[in-house]
This record gives C-alpha cells, structure tokens and sequence, in this order.
C-alpha cells in the first residue's frame, strides 16, 4: 500500500513513500545484509560532539528473547500487531553525561539514528515502524543493558503485507490517509 506524502515540492522518494504499518509478513525474514545495512545507517547518524550515545539491540522473530519481551513489556496494542515482524531494533541511551548532567541531547541523536535506519529500510524496500508504547524498563532489564542506560525506542523491521490481516481497530489506522501540520503551522520565521 502507498501512502505518498503530498508536498508543495517533490522529495527524495525515500523520504516521501516511508510510513509507519502494522501490517507485517509473518514469514518474512530481513537478511542478514539489509539488517547491517540498517544498522550501518543509524552508525553513520551525526551526534552532538559525535559521542553517538545510540546502542541498538536486534531482536528477531522466532527468538526466545523476542517473545520474552512482546509478552512481558508490548503495550496492549503493540502487542497485536509488533510480533508480527521479522525485527525489532531496541535503541538505548545513558540518562547521564561522564560528567554526570543530564544527557537531554542524547535522545536527539538516536532519534536522527533512527530515522537514517528508517530512511535506510525505506530504500531497501522493507517497511519500518517506530515505536516507543512498550515498557521501558522491563525492556532494558532482558536486554541486559548496563546501569544508567535505558531503552528509549525501538524500530520495527520487516515486509508490510496486506492490511486486512489486521484487527478492526487497527485496521482502520492501517488505511487512514496519513496527515501533517502544514508548513505555515509549523515554520514560525522565514517561510514567505
Ligand atoms: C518516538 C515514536 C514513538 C512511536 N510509538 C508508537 C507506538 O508505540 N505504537 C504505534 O503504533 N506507533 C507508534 N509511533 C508511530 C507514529 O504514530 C507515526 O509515526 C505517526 O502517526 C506518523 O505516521 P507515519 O510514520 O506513517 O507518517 C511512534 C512514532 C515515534 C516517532
């Protein structure tokens, strides 16, 4: 299914197909060089002073530690349609600095990681879906993370399929017209 983003100019075709499904083949499986691929991807995002805060986490399909974590740390919803997917990409940061501060910009970085890893996926023709309606904690206690870092986010990874293999809630979402703030909304100085 297409969901093209409507733009005043055309963009990179990446950037204007990617969406965010729920609807994954449950028998696909990413290949060992697309998930490097990814990965590679968010690796070469830009951090602040470049101390790439990011650490990923791969879970597959099929692996004791994924049905682990979709049954003890999914949200409700979540856990309808995540597992579905051949990857999910736990991403995790510290909370604090060396220096001890709070590490606020971290969260940036991994989020421009992630999004290379979606952008990424997108050209590799896999779908990716973001994720952050999951138990933080629990998560980052079965990865096994160390002290002071913390699952904030997670990519899921796979096939899109059909969406009528969905429930009706999420089927409706499923083929619901994506929407944005228009740029007037959203570019407070300098548009016109
Ligand atoms: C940080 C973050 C967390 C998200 N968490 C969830 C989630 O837990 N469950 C879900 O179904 N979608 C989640 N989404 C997906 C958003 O709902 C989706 O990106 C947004 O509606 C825009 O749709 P699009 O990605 O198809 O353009 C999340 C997105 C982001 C960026």
């Amino acid at each position: 299914m297409k969901k093209t983003a409507e733009t005043k100019v055309p963009l990179l075709s990446e950037i204007a197909e990617r969406w965010s499904p729920r609807a994954y083949d449950t028998t696909y499986e990413v290949s060992h060089e697309d998930l490097l691929a990814v990965l590679e991807a968010g690796r070469w995002a830009p951090s602040a002073n470049n101390l790439q805060p990011w650490r990923f986490s791969v879970v597959t399909r099929g692996e004791a530690l994924h049905t682990q974590i979709v049954a003890e740390a999914m949200a409700g919803f979540n856990a309808a349609w995540v597992p579905n997917a051949s990857k999910i990409i736990f991403i995790s940061v510290p909370s604090l600095t060396q220096d001890g501060n709070p590490y606020d910009i971290a969260k940036f970085d991994a989020g421009l990681a992630a999004q290379n890893m979606m952008i990424q996926a997108q050209a590799l023709g896999l779908a990716s879906h973001p994720i952050s309606g999951y138990n933080h904690d629990v998560v980052s206690k079965l990865l096994g993370l160390e002290e002071g870092r913390n699952s904030i986010a997670a990519i899921v990874l796979g096939k899109s399929t059909d969406p009528s293999s969905l429930p009706g809630p999420a089927l409706e979402r499923e083929i619901a017209p994506r929407t944005r703030l228009s740029l007037e909304e959203i570019v407070l100085h300098g548009l016109s």
